[in-house]
């Protein structure tokens, strides 16, 4: 296994976050240099994580000959130019989410990477958790039968940053912001292979004075025909509300990131402090997260990736995830606008084509009856819903067990 370099382009709050990952439990892999706009905020970030070098010269951090993978960790608007930079020096680039501010910008960066043919990992951390890797694992070797409906939640009072708040510099609000962690959570659970084909949106400003978003909820249709649905907000009050749901015709599967991960705790607020990401309070009772870039995903995701640059082989989540997310976003914004059902537009679809859940089921019968419903009754007895398929009546029958 080979050692890594990492110029890491930013040091605000996700860099922070992505050095405390690469820095953790004595990994091989380091961050070499550190760019920054400004020297002094490069130079403390060098000193947090122990980096030899930091530079306020983009070109620089990215040319540095020992470094061999880019992490992009810039506002939004700086992604495109940053990759193609990082394209032009033939070195690995990994992308915080989203990958551009709409589809088009995301496209430009995807064939930046594939004309150069260097390796580019979307950073999309929340499609690493442990609790969906398993997740996934689960769904994937059948556990739930066929995925009907997945539902992706994220929800927080509000981004920490000024940029954040100009939709000029990111491309939108909330959607951009928070959706494009559902979309993928949601692709990554219904598989990557079937295709989103549409998509219907309401997004409104409720609280906060910005043009943009504040809160939206959306449907995607796929395919197979399994729903998609996410719930984004920024004016939720109480912390970050990071839950998914995952229906299947053969189980469901509910988890919970963030607000109750099973560590509860109480404080009169003698010794207050950090909590976790976004926590509105430090006393009372508090949900705190045992290890954040853990339980967020940032660990597993740079294993991930590191693992996928040595073997040559692609990521769990690409550059070409990343496009399909804006796309899906860039449709979500013309249904906001037009009310309507709005097609989710690639230049190139790279999965499959998905049948439609239950094609090639044979449904149960019983006594030549179709069986819609079976219910045990607490007599033990089953009480079956029966359809004629002949004359299209239904029936309710009590059988033995
Ligand atoms: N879970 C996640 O994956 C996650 C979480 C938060 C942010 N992000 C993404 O990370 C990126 C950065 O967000 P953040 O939260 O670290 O923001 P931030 O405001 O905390 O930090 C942004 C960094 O970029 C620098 N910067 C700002 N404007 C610049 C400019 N014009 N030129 C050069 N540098 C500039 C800032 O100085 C700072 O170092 C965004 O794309 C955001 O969507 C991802």
């Amino acid at each position: 296994m080979k050692q890594h370099q990492v110029a890491m382009l930013g040091t605000g709050f996700i860099a922070d976050f992505y050095a405390t990952s690469l820095h953790a439990q004595r990994s091989r892999d380091h961050v070499r240099i550190v760019y920054g706009r400004s020297a002094e905020r490069g130079k403390a970030f060098g000193e947090r994580w122990g980096v030899p070098d930091s530079t306020t010269d983009m070109a620089a951090a990215i040319n540095h000959p020992d470094v061999d993978v880019v992490v992009v960790a810039l506002p939004n608007h700086l992604h495109l130019d940053a990759i193609k930079q990082v394209a032009a020096a033939g070195k690995a680039v990994l992308c915080t989410k989203p990958l551009g501010r709409n589809a088009a910008e995301a496209r430009e960066i995807l064939d930046a990477v594939e004309t150069a043919g260097v390796f580019g990992g979307y950073l999309e951390d929340l499609c690493y958790t442990p609790k969906t890797l398993k997740a996934v694992r689960a769904v994937r070797s059948g556990a739930i039968g066929e995925v009907t409906w997945v539902r992706s939640r994220e929800t927080h009072p509000g981004p920490h940053s000024a940029w954040f708040w100009d939709g000029r510099l990111t491309g939108g609000g909330a959607i951009v912001d928070l959706g494009c962690h559902c979309i993928e959570i949601i692709r990554n659970y219904v598989g990557k292979g079937v295709r989103p084909v549409e998509v219907m949106c309401h997004a409104d400003t409720l609280v906060h004075p910005i043009a943009d978003e504040d809160n939206a909820v959306a449907l995607i249709r796929f395919e197979s025909g399994a729903i998609g649905q996410f719930e984004v907000s920024w004016t939720f009050r109480g912390g970050m509300d990071l839950r998914d749901e995952i229906a299947g015709t053969a189980g469901t599967i509910w988890t919970n990131h963030f607000l109750r991960t099973g560590f509860e705790m109480f404080t009169a607020g003698t010794a207050g402090g950090y909590v976790a990401e976004k926590a509105e309070s430090e006393k009372g009772w508090l949900f705190p997260v045992g290890d954040e870039v853990v339980e967020l995903g940032y660990v597993d995701m740079f294993t991930d990736m590191f693992r996928a640059i040595e073997s040559g082989t692609a990521p769990q989540e690409t550059f070409y995830d990343g496009y399909v997310v804006n796309a899906v976003m860039d449709a979500c914004f013309r249904s906001a606008k037009s009310s309507r059902w709005e097609p989710v537009e690639l230049f190139e679809w790279r999965g499959g084509v998905a049948p439609r859940i239950g094609s090639g089921v044979e449904p149960e019968k019983y006594d030549g009856k179709v069986v819609i419903k079976r219910e045990i009754l607490p007599d033990g007895r089953h009480k079956l819903i029966l359809k004629d398929p002949a004359s299209g009546d239904f029936e309710d029958r009590v059988v033995a067990a």
